[in-house]
């Protein structure tokens, strides 16, 4: 598959990353999820807390966040463990907004970001990495078995590899709601056991398999209802269109997610040799 699949189209992204350090945008994030970490995912601070009990990082070890989006995620798993991260994404806003939060949050040492296509071989050599995170993204990139032993060449044996899949069917869905929910660039979707088979090939054991999709559908129906409560001034900076398909996208990934036919696993797995 060519590389331009891969890459997500302008709109949908660049509204969030655009104005990302706005105040109003923060507002939105602080509502939706609770507590604003810079995400622009389903991820919430308690759930990156438990995430991070199985990722076992401390002062010394290397973490690489794949598609780390604006690196907030990524800031705080450094800020709360002492480890060195290195975030990659594409989307270079938000690898812009990531380096300035790391130099603002005073982590500028130990976080270092950089725009990187993570469809294709990384630019790093054998076992760089303790730990590898990506939330919410590997839907984005093509060829899952290669995307996975890539990440596997990258850990040093016993690493561990984090990553949710928040487009795992599990239901019937309509062309419909399958076209609004895979709007912002390439999505793979895959069924229940995919990724696992996946895993065991690289030579990774899975650790951990765990249902997660009551985060998606609570954080897609609060963001959703914190953008409308704010929908005069998202009209504004956003345009119609621009605003009215981002609360579309909202609403058919909250109600996917909550009649659990659209799942979110997260797979924790370990570097065997
Ligand atoms: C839902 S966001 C998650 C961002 C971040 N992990 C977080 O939790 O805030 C998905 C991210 O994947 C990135 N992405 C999409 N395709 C990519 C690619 N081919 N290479 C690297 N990043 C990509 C997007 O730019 C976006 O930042």
């Amino acid at each position: 598959m060519g590389k331009s699949n891969s890459l997500p189209p302008a709109g949908h992204y660049n509204a969030n990353y655009g104005n990302f350090q706005t105040e109003l945008y923060a507002q939105i994030r602080r509502e939706a999820f609770g507590e604003d970490i810079g995400q622009n995912s389903w991820l919430t601070s308690d759930e990156q807390d438990r995430f991070l009990e199985w990722l076992d990082l401390s002062p010394g070890k290397t973490l690489l966040d794949v598609a780390c989006g604006a690196g907030g995620p990524a800031l705080r798993m450094t800020a709360t463990t002492g480890c060195s991260v290195v975030g990659i994404d594409v989307h270079e806003q938000a690898v812009t907004t990531a380096s300035s939060l790391a130099a603002q949050r005073g982590l500028a040492e130990r976080a270092e970001f950089r725009s990187t296509d993570a469809t294709g071989p990384l630019p790093f050599p054998d076992a760089s990495f303790d730990a590898i995170t990506c939330i919410d993204a590997i839907n984005h990139f093509p060829e899952r078995p290669r995307v996975i032993a890539e990440w596997a060449r990258l850990l040093k044996p016993g690493g561990r590899l984090l990553f949710t899949d928040p487009i795992t069917v599990t239901g019937a869905l309509t062309n419909a709601e399958i076209a609004v929910r895979s709007s912002a660039g390439f999505y793979l979707f895959v069924p229940h056991g995919y990724d696992e088979r996946v895993i065991a090939h690289c030579g990774l054991g899975l650790l951990v398999c765990e249902d997660v999709t009551v985060n998606m559908a609570k954080v897609a129906e609060a963001r959703r209802t914190a953008r409308a409560s704010r929908s005069t001034a998202l009209r504004e900076i956003e345009g119609n269109q621009t605003y009215d398909d981002e609360q579309e996208f909202l609403a058919v990934a909250a109600r996917v997610a909550r009649e659990g036919r659209l799942s979110r696993f997260v797979y924790v797995s370990k570097k065997l040799s």
